[in-house]
């Protein structure tokens, strides 16, 4: 295990009922880097994906964080060990303001004569020193998510999920249901939060947006790792042909 490496994954297997989703699949998210992870539908990303993340135990294989092998029994474990993710539906509260939705969970409170009360001064305060942190543009944390964009309310839950200790975010298909637009800002937000040092795992569709920000990307076919390719050195027609071809367009 190399200390470059925030996230190891060996030998990852996962079996549905008769769908072998994953076989045998290993994994390195260096420190500070943008992976792309991409492939055709069913080709197992977000197995993959939520095995790291503890949502799906997977049959075999080992996962190891910052070195460390990580039991991961549930998300709350690998929420304990600086992991977020975030997915294509926005896991936001609408009928919340922006600090209500950084806090859920884990709101502050105060007492005052015996009574609890939330402390909502700081929770504002803290949510906007968060959104400052992450460059995140959205004028005031008192702002009610339902008035907001679908691009902020995806910055909204990109904070929620960071919230003040994530260091290994993953993105399954963020940026699926937005315009080209929200997309965009999305990106500039991923590219920003990776250049803090914040290391990243980009499911996606879009192989555009791996070749914008990322740095390398790993193909996935049929359960099975294909291969790793810098993005630095590589044309789309490449990933497109390792996604269909499979690890046969390497050699
Ligand atoms: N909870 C599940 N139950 C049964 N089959 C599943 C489940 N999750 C995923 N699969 C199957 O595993 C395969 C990989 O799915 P998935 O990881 O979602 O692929 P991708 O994200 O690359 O589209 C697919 O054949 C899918 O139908
Ligand atoms: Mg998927």
């Amino acid at each position: 295990m190399s200390n470059e490496h925030v996230v190891e994954m060996r030998g990852i297997s996962k079996t549905f009922g008769t769908v072998q989703a994953l076989n045998d699949v290993d994994l390195e998210l260096r420190r500070g880097e943008l992976l792309g992870l991409v492939g055709d539908n069913a080709a197992g990303k977000s197995t993959l994906m939520k095995t790291l993340f503890g949502s799906v135990i997977p049959d075999a294989g080992e996962i190891f964080i910052e070195g460390e092998k990580a039991e991961l029994r549930n998300p709350r474990d690998a929420q304990a060990l600086g992991l977020a993710m975030i997915y294509q539906d926005l896991a936001v509260f609408n009928n919340l303001d922006v600090a209500a939705n950084v806090f859920t969970g884990r709101e502050y409170t105060r007492r005052i004569l015996g009574i609890t009360f939330l402390n909502r001064k700081r929770m504002e305060e803290e949510s906007q020193a968060l959104l400052d942190r992450l460059r995140i543009n959205i004028s005031s944390s008192k702002l009610l998510v339902e008035r907001m964009s679908g691009g902020q309310r995806q910055m909204v839950a990109v904070a929620r999920a960071i919230g003040f200790d994530a260091r290994i975010l993953i993105m399954d298909e963020p940026t699926a249901a937005l315009g080209v637009k929200e997309a965009n800002t999305l990106l500039d937000l991923m590219a920003g939060l990776r250049d803090q040092g914040i290391s990243i795992i980009l499911i996606t569709h879009r192989i555009s947006d791996v070749l914008a920000i990322g740095d390398r990307v790993m193909v996935l076919k049929g359960g099975e790792r294909q291969g790793v390719l810098d993005v630095e050195d590589s044309t789309l027609e490449d990933i497109e042909s390792l996604i269909v071809r499979g690890a046969a367009y390497l050699q």
